[in-house]
């Protein structure tokens, strides 16, 4: 049976794009296999990555096509002409709509740099999650894969993991210890649990 075709969203600079395709390479995901890159943001460093992985490579760019219905069809036309069967949200920015989650139940994927429900929700983002986390002061965070459902963030939860908080951090030393320690590392083995499920229902 065909491994489960899949499409990383990414709005940035692609690390987590590119710890999946590390995976890949490397044999680690044996039920998955990545046959698109979707970014909403021309420039964006992931576009380099995907070119030195051989993944084709869409933009859809948000400040051209500014209407976020008439970019998401044209999200839903790309995934459907790669017939992808799981989406997966490696820092990307936009917010899906209900009507696109609808469409892929259950099958998509995302990568949220604290552990949900803290933490989450509309903007909380990027660097702004582990800004923060800082200022409350709490000493652990971490990482958290989730379904993406049309609360956001608030999907179910597939895997966590939990990460120091050091004296002395600043959101950048944070991001990169949360990025290395934890969604590097569940990210990947994550989307193999869920391939491995998805080719198990067929
Ligand atoms: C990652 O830390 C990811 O968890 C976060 O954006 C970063 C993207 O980095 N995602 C979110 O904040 C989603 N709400 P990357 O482009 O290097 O993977």
């Amino acid at each position: 049976m065909e491994k489960v075709r899949i499409a990383i969203l990414c709005s940035g600079g692609g690390t987590n794009f590119q710890a999946v395709c590390n995976a890949q390479e490397a044999g680690l995901l044996p039920d998955g296999e990545v046959v698109l890159l979707i970014c909403d943001h021309a420039g964006a460093f992931v576009l380099k990555r995907a070119e030195r992985m051989g993944i084709p490579a869409v933009v859809i760019d948000r400040r051209e096509m500014k209407d976020r219905a008439a970019r998401e069809q044209k999200i839903i036309g790309t995934l459907k002409e790669y017939r992808v069967g799981l989406v997966v949200l490696a820092g990307f920015m936009s917010i899906l709509s209900p009507a696109f989650v609808k469409e892929y139940e259950n099958r998509i994927l995302n990568i949220h740099p604290a552990l949900l429900p803290a933490f989450g929700g509309e903007g909380f983002y990027g660097l702004h999650v582990h800004e923060a986390v800082l200022k409350a002061g709490v000493k652990v965070t971490g990482a958290t894969v989730h379904y993406v459902t049309a609360a956001c963030d608030g999907g179910p939860i597939i895997a966590q993991k939990a990460v120091e908080v050091k004296e002395g951090d600043t959101p950048e030393t944070l991001q990169k210890r949360v990025m290395r320690e934890a969604e590097w590392v569940i990210f990947p083995e994550a989307i193999q649990t869920v391939c491995k499920k998805i080719r198990g229902e067929k």
